[in-house]
């Protein structure tokens, strides 16, 4: 497995492979790897046979009084467990490989970024969009994989390889959960054992609206003031958003329908966490 820092080198060795006929699947990570992360890299090793992992913390996506600063990093162990996946090329680049001068140009994906983490989370799609694009330039993916835990970054993603004609195909993988439920995540090491526990309302305020729905509701608001009501039970745990929509559109949906995705946003301390889950029928 070859471990490169300079975008030319990575050129170098996906043209070979190539060359070879081989098809090039990119995962694009922040790094501090978890079983969620790995999930990507087996699937994108059964639907490619050169595998880059991408792991770069990127500045962009950070709001001014957000974690970059505080953002888990450990290489050393991210490249161990590649390695043991047969990863093929990690590309790790430093901030000043990728941002050599200000970056003037960036890519907004307009509509799908002011509604759920949009709202709250101010140019932080537009940085997500914009690492995202210059990953898919320098690497030049036939297959890029995303995860559904970060279910409006996928649907991001997705427009803005349908809208910009990109030949990068996108595959989301679900969401890979603790045995308890709880949505992995590189954040999960911010919370205490307290908010640990505290953290498994997300998943149990989802579940919740998922009984409701398999039990014949119909209405959004019963399901959401459900899962307000499951909230207000955790005092360590402050919701930010319920949002019921279409998983791709991310259009808000009132009479809920099969296929429907159920999102959440809360903070639990001064940790801020996601997790949603798409209603099949
Ligand atoms: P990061 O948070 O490291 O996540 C990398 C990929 O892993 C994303 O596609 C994310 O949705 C997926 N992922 C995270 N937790 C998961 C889980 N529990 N189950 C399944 N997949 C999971 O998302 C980013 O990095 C960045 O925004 C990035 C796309 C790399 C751009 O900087």
């Amino acid at each position: 497995m070859k471990v490169i820092k300079s975008i030319p080198e990575v050129r170098e060795a996906v043209k070979c492979a190539k060359k070879e006929g081989k098809t090039i699947a990119l995962v694009p990570t922040m790094g501090y790897l978890h079983e969620g992360h790995i999930s990507l890299v087996r699937i994108a090793g059964e639907r490619g046979n050169f595998v880059v992992v991408s792991i770069f913390v990127n500045p962009l996506q950070f709001g001014p009084s957000e974690d970059l600063k505080e953002y888990p990093r450990d290489l050393n162990r991210d490249i161990m467990l590649l390695e043991r996946e047969g990863v093929d090329l990690v590309f790790a680049p430093d901030v000043e490989e990728m941002y050599p001068e200000e970056q003037l140009a960036t890519v907004e994906v307009k509509g799908l970024t002011e509604v759920m983490c949009g709202a709250y989370r101010p140019g932080h799609f537009t940085g997500v969009a914009t690492v995202v694009m210059k990953l898919f330039n320098i690497v030049q993916p036939d297959i890029a994989v995303f995860g559904q835990k970060d279910a409006q970054q996928a649907a991001v993603i997705k427009k803005m390889v349908k809208d910009l004609n990109l030949p990068v195909e996108i595959i989301v993988g679900p969401v890979v959960r603790e045995e308890d439920g709880l949505a992995m995540s590189s954040r999960n090491v911010y919370l205490n054992s307290e908010e640990r526990e505290a953290a498994l309302v997300l998943y149990r305020a989802l579940k919740k609206g998922e009984n409701l729905l398999d039990g014949g509701v119909r209405s959004a608001k019963t399901v959401i003031e459900s899962i307000e009501k499951e909230f207000e039970k955790e005092p360590l745990a402050r919701l930010q958003y319920v949002y019921i929509c279409h998983p791709e559109t991310l259009k808000e949906i009132i009479n809920i329908e099969k296929g429907a995705m159920i999102a959440v946003a809360a903070f639990i301390g001064k940790t801020r966490l996601i997790d949603n889950i798409l209603w099949e029928g």
